[in-house]
């Protein structure tokens, strides 16, 4: 039997949802109910949740883009998903990349942006190529396995395990906080377990970069302890609450691409058979499957004054949601948007954000999800979805998290 896995509910009118609810990015095909907002009211306020505070949801391409483009008037520090802001805040504001603004955020960009240096990334791909590869021969073996967990889980905790000087032994422990911190695959998880998780992310890390400090390694944590700025060494918060960020923003973030990459080559067989006869490179299917899967789905802005965004007033304070999802599928940017396209070009898909905070693991990202396409390209021919799917609750992040597949020679 081969299981449709794309068919859910499909909403028109937003005011039959709450974005805020993550079962609502789990249960529902919102594909109509952002096409209807882009075309009538692209940037609208959402309040029509009793109890709830409200907050802007914008949806156009063009102006998430120009929101993205302007972090004086969009700033990140109070927090870079709704849920963070609709409950006071993120507490690690200015100590973490993504929640932190202007100088300050530029500093420690610049330093984290060393340990993504080419001759690491080379490294990175070299083994990624080889573990990712493997994992899927087995898989094949095996005939039958949960795509998501047996192989795509597998394979971004590794990489950044080893980008962070993790051992080996402790990457499962890891992956698990991750998963918890994130949202879940479970719908009655609650933000009181996400909040357990990320303590205790954070513990690991710093007990990490202490022993790393006393003898440091070639990676990304050990030159964060031995860096300086303007002669200081970074705050050890800082150093923690960045490990801890790029667990979160490169683990789940790469899986779910992959497995939603998965998917939508069994739902278009041409594509898949155009990529396995050399018709699409690897470097644009990538692309495509990331701006098909939008794996996060919206980031959040405050308001840092009063301002203007797609022709309505935002007051100073406001909360402003941009959906990447609709503007990944905005027919005024992409030709045939609902169109699965492996060898779409241009491609400007806001996948990896835009601006200042643009993805700092996108490269990272974009060599797992090739190491990974190449391998089933080469080791796989036949693959069918044997059994219900299960998807991701969260608000933030959107995907499958348990795929079972049957995969042949
Ligand atoms: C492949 C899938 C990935 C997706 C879809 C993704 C998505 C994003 C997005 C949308 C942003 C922008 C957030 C904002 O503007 O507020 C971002 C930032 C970030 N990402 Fe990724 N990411 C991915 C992979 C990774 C990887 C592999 C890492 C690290 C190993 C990573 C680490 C980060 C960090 C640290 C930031 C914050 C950058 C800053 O604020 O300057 N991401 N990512």
């Amino acid at each position: 039997m081969t299981y449709q896995t794309s068919e859910r509910p499909r909403p028109t009118d937003l005011r039959n949802v709450n974005l805020a609810d993550p079962s609502v990015h789990a249960e529902l095909d919102l594909t109509q109910m952002w096409r209807r907002l882009r075309a009538e009211d692209p940037v609208l306020w959402h309040d029509h949740v009793p109890g709830q505070q409200g907050f802007w949801v914008v949806s156009r391409h063009a102006d998430v883009m120009d929101a993205y483009r302007r972090p004086q008037d969009f700033g990140s520090a109070a927090g870079n998903v709704m849920d963070t802001l609709l409950h006071g805040g993120d507490s690690s504001s200015g100590r973490m990349l993504a929640v932190s603004d202007g100088e300050q955020h530029r500093e420690v960009r610049r330093v984290v942006q060393r340990g993504f240096s080419a001759k690491m990334l080379d490294e990175l791909g070299h083994s990624t190529r080889i573990s990712t590869r493997k994992l899927v021969t087995e898989a094949v073996e095996r005939g039958s396995c949960d795509f998501a967990k047996d192989v795509a889980a597998r394979i971004p905790i590794a990489l950044i395990c080893q980008l962070l000087g993790v051992p080996e032994a402790d990457s499962t422990y890891l992956m698990e906080l991750a998963n918890s911190a994130m949202g879940s695959d479970a719908p009655g998880q609650t933000l009181r377990d996400a909040q357990l998780a990320q303590s205790e992310i954070l513990v690991y890390f710093t007990k990490h970069a202490r022993q790393l400090r006393a003898a440091p390694g070639n990676d990304l944590v050990s030159m964060l302890v031995t860096s300086e700025i303007d002669g200081r060494p970074l705050p050890a918060d800082v150093i923690v609450f960045n490990c801890y960020s790029l667990v979160l923003g490169g683990d789940e973030t790469a899986r779910l691409g992959m497995v939603g990459g998965l998917v939508a080559l069994t739902e278009h067989p041409d594509q898949w058979k155009r990529f396995k006869d050399g018709d699409i490179p690897v470097e644009l299917l990538v692309e495509e499957v990331m701006r098909w899967t939008t794996p996060a789905v919206h980031v959040a802005r405050t308001a840092l004054r009063d301002t203007e965004l797609g022709g309505r007033r935002i007051a100073e304070g406001d909360v402003v949601t941009l959906w990447n999802t609709s503007a990944n599928w905005d027919d005024a940017v992409f030709t045939a948007p609902e169109v699965f396209d492996g060898s779409r070009r241009p491609n400007r898909h806001v996948s990896f954000g835009f601006g200042p905070h643009f993805c700092v693991g996108a490269q990272l990202g974009r060599i797992e999800l090739a190491a990974l396409f190449e391998a089933l390209r080469d080791e796989v021919s036949h693959v069918e979805v044997t059994g219900p799917i299960g998807r991701f609750y969260s608000n933030f992040l959107n995907g499958i998290t348990s795929l079972p597949v049957e995969l042949r020679r």
